[in-house]
């Protein structure tokens, strides 16, 4: 996949910018707070219906607007695809997918196809399960619009369930009303159980490989899949009936795809725990690369690399790996100086400053 245009309008702190990235590698230079993360923000945005860095929309919208607009336009091996997207304080993002309005925001998925690799993606190896679930959230549902809906129907589900348990624990329903509601949750959450686990199992498969050879074959990685229920249905409406008396008492589901977890194993030993930041750090790089071959497999075509801030933090050999995997990658690479990007073959330079983009010439 190619992207050939970026354009925002009062977007964070760009006014304006019209962006046509070149094939291969394009360069974005500047100081801190120039507006680098948010321009690539903003094709995540467009890949995936969300932001990185924030859940709300208002915080999108440059400060003093009541509109931003974000438009990305890529050429695919089946054509054009194109998202544009307006975000309004406390309204819905309106969509228009190809140049027509989308209902819902899972029609966007599937158009623009990016992968992010941000310094806080460390924090998916070092936070809570949470950051782990997101990371497989946001990765699912670019390629799958049909996990997201289930997703969505699911977190609903649970959000439902949960307000039942408060009504039986104060005496205004019985724990009999919970079966119609456990059903739905053991085929709703053990689709989504079976998905991530085998979207997961092909992700294990590759980042062994992409670690050892990021570590010369010192370290090998292992990916855990610890999931919050059995996937067979039967089975997960038996764990919701044990897990019921303290679901009860919490007012709140503890079985379920929301409890999942993965756990990355160093060289047989939890990274989260006993890795150190360099070993986290390669292993958060194994990750990406893994993500990005797992995506090309499944659409038939890389998928843009959005290289947020990242060669800073690398030392020179896990640099230069991933250098080596840029060939054939359309990818976005900001950093403050010219010099983090040694060795990669530079197509185009852009100068950020204060939400302008000037193209370096020479
Ligand atoms: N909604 C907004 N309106 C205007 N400016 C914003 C908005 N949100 C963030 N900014 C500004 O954007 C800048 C940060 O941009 P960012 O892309 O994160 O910088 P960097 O170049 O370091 O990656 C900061 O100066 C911040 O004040
Ligand atoms: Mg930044």
């Amino acid at each position: 996949m190619q992207i050939k245009t970026i354009q925002l309008h009062n977007y964070r702190c760009y006014e304006q910018a019209d962006l046509s990235p070149c094939p291969g590698v394009t360069a974005l230079v500047g100081g801190n707070a120039q507006g680098k993360t948010n321009l690539l923000e903003a094709v995540v945005l467009c890949a995936t219906g969300r932001s990185h860095r924030t859940s709300r929309d208002q915080e999108l919208i440059r400060w003093g607007e009541d509109a931003a607009r974000v438009y990305v336009a890529a050429d695919r091996t089946d054509g054009s695809h194109e998202v544009e997207l307006t975000l309004r304080p406390g309204l819905r993002k309106g969509i228009v997918v190809c140049g027509k309005r989308a209902a819902r925001s899972g029609e966007l998925m599937g158009h623009i196809s990016a992968v992010l690799f941000s310094p806080e993606d460390l924090r998916m190896v070092k936070d809570g399960p949470a950051e782990r679930r997101r990371f497989i959230d946001m990765e699912l549902s670019q390629m799958r619009p049909a996990y997201y809906y289930e997703l969505q129907r699911y977190n609903r589900a649970v959000t439902q369930r949960n307000a039942l348990l408060r009504d039986i624990s104060e005496g205004r329903a019985t724990s009999a009303s919970l079966s119609a509601w456990d059903s739905q949750l053991a085929k709703s959450g053990g689709a989504i159980i079976r998905t991530r686990g085998a979207f997961l199992a092909r992700l294990a498969r590759v980042a062994e490989e992409n670690h050892r050879e990021l570590t010369g074959g010192a370290e090998t990685l292992e990916l855990l899949y610890q999931a919050g229920a059995p996937e067979d249905e039967e089975a997960y409406i038996r764990a919701l009936h044990d897990h019921m008396d303290v679901d009860l008492r919490r007012a709140a589901t503890g079985v379920g795809p929301h409890r999942d977890d993965l756990v990355f194993l160093v060289n047989g030993r939890d990274a989260r725990s006993f890795g150190s930041q360099g070993q986290q750090r390669t292993v958060a790089l194994s990750m990406k690369l893994s993500e990005m071959r797992v995506m090309r497999d499944e659409l038939g075509e890389w998928p843009a690399l959005l290289l947020d801030d990242v060669m800073s933090e690398l030392d020179p050999s896990r640099r230069r790996a991933l250098i080596s995997r840029l060939k054939g990658v359309q990818t976005m690479v900001s950093c403050t100086d010219i010099s983090d990007l040694a060795g990669a073959d530079i197509g185009e330079i852009y100068t950020v400053e204060k939400g302008i983009l000037t193209r370096r010439e020479g």
